[in-house]
């Protein structure tokens, strides 16, 4: 499987998203800043690949803390906020935060290198845990697609999202497994094309049939071809099953409703925050406005034109046939009915 973080010989490595599909480049990213840097900037993204990240940036601030020890809580703090500060849409982030926050504060006292240690155990066990999930979530996925199945999906919810075989692209990868998928319909993504490079990729990579769209063409695919099920990752999914995900996810809800088509969202369990209440509560992130105006030095828009560029849309429950966690599927997630 696609790997995306590696802590290897002391140091942290990852693969730098930013530049696929052209080539792959792995960097050493090895300091609390430098992964809230790769964060912000989406050479790490994907919800469970960012929270994942974060507890590694977490060691990382206690591994090359050099003050005295009773500075240590205050410089704990401090990295913390700066990873809180990065992308305020993906729960991972703040339940893997608050993970490692009961490590650290289970092991206070301790030398700051058994601290280290104890933190860099927690962030491997949840870079494992998040393998484990997707496999899961995966197979209960699967089971929800027909033999020959077309499937329609927006962004990148795959390995690159992830610390495993993905969880929208998990599902489909159980499914290809089995012989039924017959072609994926992979949205570009806009602004940042997180399908054009990321999906389309790693689906070619593993031989997943797999085309191409415009975001403005999901209306006519759904028309012309057979689309048997639209899925879906998620960055936060709210107590009463509303859904935050790319832009564009709520359009295709919208879509899939009025054609019939069932639509899925899978997600690990963690992803699920029973501290919000519903959709309007999740707080979502609204990125640079020049990554609408421009294409790296390309100019695709007057350079004062106003702009709007929420990274991440609301899907309401409603809309959502089924919720696919590693604890099953739910089909009426406010009622917590699963099969
Ligand atoms: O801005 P990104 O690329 O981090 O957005 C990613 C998504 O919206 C994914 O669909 C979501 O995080 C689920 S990944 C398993």
């Amino acid at each position: 499987m696609l790997k995306t973080i590696a802590y290897e010989n002391q140091q942290l490595y990852i693969l730098n998203q930013n530049r696929l599909p052209e080539e792959q480049v792995w960097e050493r990213c090895d300091s609390v800043e430098a992964v809230a840097a790769a964060i912000r900037t989406l050479r790490l993204r994907g919800a469970p690949l960012i929270g994942v990240s974060a507890a590694y940036g977490m060691a990382l601030a206690v591994r090359d803390y050099t003050g005295a020890a009773e500075g240590l809580a205050g410089h704990y703090a401090a990295a913390e906020r700066l990873m809180a500060a990065t992308r305020p849409t993906a729960v991972n982030l703040f339940y893997a935060l608050a993970r490692m926050r009961t490590v650290f504060e289970t092991a206070a006292g301790e030398p700051p290198e058994v601290i280290f240690a104890a933190l860099l155990t927690e962030a491997r066990r949840l870079q494992q845990e998040d393998a484990e999930c997707n496999f899961r979530l995966s197979e209960h996925g699967q089971a929800l697609l027909p033999d020959h199945a077309n499937v329609l999906t927006i962004c990148n919810a795959g390995a690159l999202a992830t610390c495993g075989c993905g969880t929208a692209l998990g599902v489909i990868r159980s499914a290809h497994q089995r012989g039924k998928i017959e072609m994926v319909y992979a949205c570009e993504t806009r602004p940042l094309l997180q399908g054009a490079r990321l999906t389309v990729w790693e689906l070619m990579q593993d031989g997943i049939p797999v085309t191409l769209i415009t975001d403005s063409m999901a209306a006519t695919v759904m028309n012309r071809q057979r689309i048997d099920a639209v899925i879906i990752g998620a960055d936060r999914i709210a107590a009463n099953g509303d859904t935050a995900n790319k832009i564009g996810s709520y359009g295709l809800a919208i879509l899939a409703h009025s054609f019939g088509i069932p639509f899925y969202v899978a997600a690990p369990a963690s992803t699920i925050d029973e501290n919000t209440a519903t959709g309007q509560d999740i707080p979502i992130e609204e990125r640079d406005p020049d990554e609408l105006r421009r294409l790296g030095e390309r100019v695709l828009a007057p350079p004062e034109a106003r702009v709007f560029n929420p990274a991440f849309d609301v899907t309401p429950h409603e809309l959502i046939s089924a919720i696919i966690t590693e604890d099953g599927v739910f089909w009426d997630f406010g009622r917590k009915v699963r099969s």
